[in-house]
Parts: structure tokens; sequence; C-alpha cells
């Protein structure tokens, strides 16, 4: 049965930061559609384009804004209901930019807090702040829990982490409504294969559709935890919508560990003739293993992920048929 909460963001006003982005854009549309929100979008559209809300493009508001010019984006805010704060540097550009890095990801978050901490907003509920399991960096003891220490081990994550502590100061001294979620590797529909940034997953099924071989680096052991988009977006508004997400901190994943070696075969198995090859291993691939706990989530919020990673990259894979 579905999550009485949710009723709550229903016809509500919404604003989402980022919202052009792959995540971004995937809320927004389930906002209007599925909950009828009232959605403005604020993205500056550094890593996007507004073509992606083409279909909800007539009920959204959009604002080519950078989240960096208060003057701008502020007065956006009034009367906002949620503010679902998602605009970033994604990883890979994280180090080539790192102030942009670190102003995009935390200065933007503490502006934002700022401005509320001393702005009038009385009819605001909640912001989420969308962080990454990569403020876990590299452990030995899996899977990770949301108590488990942090170790950042890239701008990118150490930027994330910044804004969550921002976040959650701001909820504990000045009573600031916000919850957290960390996402794993997302992945799925509306993550544009032409984007450097789109993690393993969508360059291996990029690859397997144009004919380009999947490159294995290293042995192909390497483990992550893959959260597909429907189900990131779900535990992304129920963080927004349950009172026990407030002032928390949640992971979103699926729970389940999963080997570069075993993504090329599930893709492999479905494009028939895609091709697997092997390369030496980076400096850069400094995580090993990666699988989150989602027992919080599901104990607190009665969030459980729906889609298993077989139907999610099949369904991703044909979404991508139609774009190529
Ligand atoms: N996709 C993942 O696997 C993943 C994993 C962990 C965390 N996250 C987090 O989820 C959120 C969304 O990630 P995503 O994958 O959709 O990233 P994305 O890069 O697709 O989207 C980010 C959006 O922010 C916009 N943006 C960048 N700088 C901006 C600025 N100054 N002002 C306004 N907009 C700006 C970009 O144009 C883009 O549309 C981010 O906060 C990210 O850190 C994502």
């Amino acid at each position: 049965m579905r999550n009485t909460h949710y009723n709550k963001i229903k016809g509500k006003k919404v604003l989402v930061t980022g919202g052009l982005g792959f995540v971004g854009h995937n809320l927004v549309k389930t906002l209007v559609n599925d909950y009828q929100c009232k959605v403005i979008v604020v993205d500056d559209c550094t890593n996007s384009n507004e073509s992606v809300i083409a279909s909800v493009r007539d009920k959204v508001t959009f604002h080519k804004v950078s989240v960096l010019d208060g003057d701008a984006f502020f007065p956006l805010m009034v009367d906002v209901n949620y503010i679902f704060h998602l605009a970033c540097i994604q990883i890979a550009a994280s180090s080539s930019d790192p102030l942009l890095d670190m102003q995009v990801n935390a200065q933007s978050t503490l502006q934002l807090l700022e401005q509320i901490r001393h702005g009038e907003y009385p009819v605001l509920e909640r912001i989420v702040y969308t962080s990454s399991c990569s403020v876990y960096g590299s452990t030995s003891r899996l899977p990770l829990d949301e108590n488990d220490p942090t170790n950042v081990l890239s701008n990118y994550a150490a930027t994330k982490l910044l804004g969550e502590q921002y976040t959650l100061i701001y909820n504990r001294n000045y009573n600031i409504p916000v919850s957290i979620v960390r996402y794993s590797n997302v992945y799925g529909y509306g993550q544009s294969p032409r984007n450097p940034y789109c993690g393993v997953l969508g360059k291996f099924i990029h690859n397997s559709l144009t004919c380009q071989p999947l490159t294995v680096v290293g042995d192909g052991e390497q483990t992550r935890d893959y959260t597909f988009i429907t189900d990131a977006v779900d535990a992304t508004i129920l963080a927004a919508v349950h009172p026990m997400a407030y002032g928390d901190v949640f992971n979103v994943g699926s729970g389940i560990e999963t080997s570069v070696n075993r993504l090329a075969n599930l893709i492999s198995d479905y494009v028939k003739d895609a091709t697997i090859t092997h390369v030496p291993e980076r400096d850069i691939d400094n995580i090993r293993r990666r699988v989150v706990d989602i027992e919080k989530i599901h104990q607190r919020l009665g969030w459980v992920p729906k889609m298993g990673l077989q139907k999610g990259i099949e369904s991703t894979i044909d979404w991508y048929k139609t774009i190529l």
C-alpha cells in the first residue's frame, strides 16, 4: 500500500534546484504528473538544457538562474512549501574546478540556509539536500550505514559532506526543517549518455548500443550499489513529507552489491552484439567496494526500492534506444 505521507505534497508549491539535471528533471516530472505540484525549476544549465522538461513545460516555471545568485534565486522561494536542493557540480568535474565545486555543492547550501534563517518563510515545510554515499569513502566494513564514519576521498565528497553538515547545523541551531538523502549510484532513463559524467552503467549501455565494447577497468570486481531513478525520486519525496525524516540523514540505495562484471554481463545478455574488453586499473579508482545499508529509511520512513537491477537495466536500455 502507498505510504499516505506522500499525499502531503499534493498540489503544493515546490522549488527544485538543479531541476534540469538527471535526478532533478525526473523529480520535477513526478511532482507535476503524480502530485499536481506547482513546480519552480532553478537551473543555470551548466550540465543540462530545458528540453528535458518539455513534456511538463506548460505546468512548470523555469528560471535559468544560478543558485549562487541570491538576488535572482531568493525571491523565487517566497510562498514555497518544499525546496529540493539538487544543483551540483558532479564528481568528474569537481577536481578540475574545485572552487566552483565548493561554491555550488556547499556554499549555495549555506547561502540558502542563511536566507531562510533571516527571512520570512512561514509556509516552508521542508528542504531536502541531496547528498552522496561517496561521503563514506573507502572502508572494509560493509554495508555502510548512516552512523559509519565519513572518509572523503574526492573534492566532490568533501563538498557534499560540507553541504550536509551546514544543513544539519541549521536544523539543530535554528530549527530550519531539513532532511538529507545520500544517494548511491543512481541510474535509469533521463541520464544522457552524451553527458561525460553518466557513470559506468550509462557508458556501458551507450557503448553496447553503438557497437563499441564495454570497457571493464581492472578485474571488474569493483562493486557499487545501484539505485533506479524512480526509487531515488520516491525516496526523495518521502524524505520531504515524512515527519520522521525531519533533521535526519538517510541512505538511498538497493542494499545490493553489484560488480562491474555483473553489469557488463547483464547488458550483454540483453543487447545481443555487445562485446566486453578489459583495460588496466586507473589511479582514480580509489573505492573498491561499496554497498549501503537501507534499514534506516526502511524502518523509519517505510521506503523500499521497487526496481530490480535486471529490469532497471532493461528499461534503461529501452529508453536509450529511443534517443540514440
Ligand atoms: N546521479 C547520482 O548517481 C548521484 C549520486 C549521489 C548524489 N547525487 C546528488 O544528486 C543531485 C542530483 O544529481 P544529478 O545526477 O541529477 O546531477 P546532474 O549534474 O545531472 O544535475 C545537476 C544540475 O545542477 C545544475 N547546476 C549546476 N550548477 C548550478 C548552479 N550554479 N545553479 C543552478 N543549477 C546548477 C546543472 O545544470 C544540472 O542540471 C546532486 O546534488 C548530486 O550531488 C547524485
